[in-house]
Formats: structure tokens, sequence, C-alpha cells
């Protein structure tokens, strides 16, 4: 399917893009709240060597199935092992993977979109400083307020995915990447010259292990693949295409380093204000909706200004990454044969429908009641996307290209047909991809379903 014609157009166009894909929600929203609640800088080494080890070797390992191939999963790897078609399903759990991670994704980019808006028209800043739990729930709960939203995005979403992987994708993600950049810098600097900042940053670099157990080393596991956007496909896709010419080994860095800075940039520009704010950092999932419109309050005319910009970059975060999650459904049924704006729509209405049913199930919402386990369908999905299912494809993944590709296949894909120097790849293919990766991902995925 994409060749040079359809795919990215040069090596900037392919790290911004990608960049963009892992950049998202996982960085700003999640990637603070885990570490608060598993040990603050414990969680980030732990986090550090999962995202260098695993993740960045995820993403190569993705890069070069989707570009040798130049097909979406479910046709990728059957293509490569035409022996084995039945690896197919690979492909496809990663499309159900995608399809769970863009519902949640559309939840929480209508809430941060209904945040963007209501510190724009200062319906936020009238709010009193005890009053900001109470709002977030009305507004989750609300019938009509997290559906609109939420469709407002999608409608966003699909215009970038009609205007096709050049002139959509690539032109988004070159435009909002640096924007995103200069507006986590701008948080940073703003938070860390409030009165009290350094005890945030305190909690954020010194590490305290005794609260790392195997559910949050699982945790972070699945944090530092879904941050990278690995296990589901989306970097198979993006990966079919870049073009020949392209360093697979340099692109992956420079995602990853980019990933990596945000997140550790966003516990910058976020704990310093919670701690000054005198605010409790273990908010969960609503620290960001919770605690921080408090935290823009307390800072009084200007904090309007802040909370308008970091609900921009929020948005322009969960945007980069849902446009890849759409993509990559998109291109898994075009690739089956379906015209490709034909393919965006039907998604775009089947993960709008599961999405409203998500976003239901909040306490006061419609659908609360329906709590099987104790927890909403919400809460589900989140644990599943965020724990269990990247670990699972990841591991798929890396057993198909250490034990089922071709290794010569492999080492011709990452020196360009032999004319890069690529001494690291020994290192690479027979420790990292065969054995570190795949012990490690079987390792903590058990533990961590079994609960030890
Ligand atoms: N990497 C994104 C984030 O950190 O928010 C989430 C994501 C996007 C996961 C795309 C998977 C994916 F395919």
């Amino acid at each position: 399917m994409a060749n040079n014609k359809t795919g990215f157009t040069s090596s900037l166009g392919v790290v911004l893009a990608a960049a963009g894909s892992a950049v998202g929600l996982g960085n700003i929203w999640r990637f603070p709240y885990i570490c608060g609640k598993y040990g603050g800088a414990a969680c980030l080494v732990v986090y550090l060597a999962f995202v260098f080890l695993i993740g960045m070797v995820l993403l190569m390992t993705e890069f070069v199935i989707g570009r040798r191939s130049r097909h979406a999963p479910e046709k990728a790897f059957p293509t490569l092992c035409p022996k084995h078609p039945s690896w197919k399903w690979v492909g496809l759990f990663g499309m159900f993977s995608c399809f769970l991670i863009l519902t949640i994704y559309l939840v929480i980019s209508g809430w941060t979109v209904g945040y963007f808006w209501e510190s724009l028209t200062g319906t936020l800043a009238a709010i009193p400083n005890d009053g900001f739990k109470e709002h977030f729930d009305a507004f989750a709960s609300s019938t009509w307020k997290p559906v609109v939203f939420l469709i407002v995005f999608l409608v966003i979403n699909l215009l970038v995915i009609l205007g096709g992987v050049q002139k959509g994708i690539e032109k988004v993600s070159k435009l909002l990447m640096p924007i995103l950049l200069i507006l986590v810098l701008a948080l940073c600097v703003r938070s860390l010259t409030l009165p009290g900042a350094s005890k945030g940053l305190d909690y954020l670099f010194h590490p305290d292990f005794s609260l790392l157990n195997w559910e949050g080393i699982l945790a972070i596991l699945g944090q530092a693949l879904f941050s990278l956007s690995v296990g589901m496909g989306t970097m198979i896709v993006y990966g079919s295409y870049i073009p020949n010419e392209s360093n697979i080994l340099k692109t992956a860095t420079w995602i990853t380093v980019c990933d990596v800075c945000i997140a550790v940039l966003a516990g910058i520009a976020i704990f310093p204000a919670v701690f000054a704010a005198g605010q409790s950092p273990a908010g969960g999932p609503g620290l960001v909706y919770q605690v921080l419109p408090l935290v823009f309050n307390s800072m009084g005319k200007v904090g309007m200004v802040f909370a308008i910009l970091f609900f921009l970059l929020l948005s322009m975060a969960a945007l980069t990454s849902s446009i890849s999650l759409l993509e990559t459904l998109t291109a898994w049924l075009s690739d089956r044969g379906m015209k490709r704006n034909r393919a965006a729509l039907i998604v775009s209405v089947l993960v709008a429908l599961l999405a409203i049913v998500a976003a239901y199930s909040f306490t006061g919402g419609p659908l609360s009641g329906i709590t099987p386990g104790g927890k909403n369908l919400f809460d589900w999905i989140d644990r599943l996307t965020g724990a269990y299912l990247p670990p699972m494809g990841a591991l798929a993944t890396i057993i198909f290209l250490g034990w089922v590709m071709k290794r010569e296949d492999i080492r011709d894909e990452l020196s360009n047909h032999g004319t890069l120097r690529i001494a690291w790849f020994p290192v690479f293919y027979n420790i990292l991809v065969r054995f570190l990766a795949p012990l490690a991902l079987l390792v903590v995925l058990v533990a961590g379903i079994m609960g030890v």
C-alpha cells in the first residue's frame, strides 16, 4: 500500500508525526499521576529503563515490520512470514487495542476541549476554590457536555485524516509539535518560579522505592509502551510510511527522547505548581481537571492565561495522538480494500458510539450504575489499555521479530540495504530483541496479572 508517494515526505516528517503520536495524554495526564502513585523518582527510574530498553526496541521493531512489509498490521505479519498466516491475529489484536484506546482518548479529550472552552470563557475562573471536584463530577456526568466536546474533537481528527498522510497528518504534526514544546516550557518556567515550588521538584526527583510493587511495575511498563504508542500496531502503520532512506535507529532515538522529555517537563510543570498551591499530587486521573484549575485560580489573573495555555497544550497533544489511532484503523481497513475516506468515516462512527457509552459511565452519569467488579466501563477500558493490552501486543510483536522473521531481512532493513553501518546490530538482535525485552515483558506481565 504505502510508498513514497503516499507516505511521509521526509525523516523530519516521520519524527514529528511519530513523536506526535507518542506525546499525548499519556505524557501529560497519566504520567504525572502514575509517578505520584508509585514513588515519584523511583517510578521515573524504572520508567526510563523500560522506555530505553524495551519501548525503543519495540519502536524499532514496529518500524522494521511496517517499512519492510509496506502494509498495515493485519497483512504486515503474513507478508513477512507467508508460511504462518495466522500471525495476522497479532495485527488484529493491535486493531482491537487501538479501538479501545481511541475510545478512552475521545472521552478524555472531550473533557480537555471542554475545559479549554471553559477557561476561555471564564467559567473555570469563576469557580470557588472548594468547588472544582464538584464541577468536574458535574461536567463528566452531564448528559450533553462530554458528548458534544468529544464529537467536536473527533470531527477535527476526521478532517485531518481525510486530508491524507502528507497534507493532513504530517502538516498538522509539523505545526503543532513545536508549539507544544514552547507551551510546555512556558508552563515549566511559571511553575518553577512559584513560591514553594522546590517541594514539587523534590517529590519528582527523590525516589521512594517503598511505594513500588509489582502492580506498580506493570503499570509503569504499560505506561512506557503506551507512551511510545507501541504494542498495538500504530507504529507499524507509521513505519509503512517511512521513506526508504530514513535511518530507523536515529528516527526511533529522536522520538523516544522527545517523548521522555515532554513527560518529565509535564511533571516539572505540574508538581511544583500543585505543591505551591498546597494540594496533593496523588490526585489520580482527576489531577489535571480537579487540582490544576485550583492551582491556576490561585495564581490570580495570570492564572487564567495559564489555564488556557495548559488545556490548549493538552488538547493539541491529544489530537496528534488520536490522529495516529484513527489513521491506524483507517489504514487497516483501506489495506483490506475499503476506500480510505469511507474507512475513516465508519471507524469514527463506531468509536464515537462506544466513547459515548464510556463517557456516560461516570458517577452520576446515565450508565454509572453498571459497575462489574466494582469498576465502571471507563475504568475497565482504561485499566485494560493502560496496563495489559500494550505489553501483550508488544510481547507477540517482539517474538515475531526475534524468532520468526529472517535475521538477514532485519539487518537489511535497519542498514538501509547495507548502506548504513550498524555495528550495534548483534547486541540489538541477539540480546535485546530475542531475550531481554521478551523476558522482561513476560515476567512483568505474569507477575502483574497474578498480582504478586
Ligand atoms: N502515546 C499516546 C500517549 O502517550 O498518550 C497514546 C497512544 C497513541 C497509544 C497511539 C497508542 C497509540 F497507538
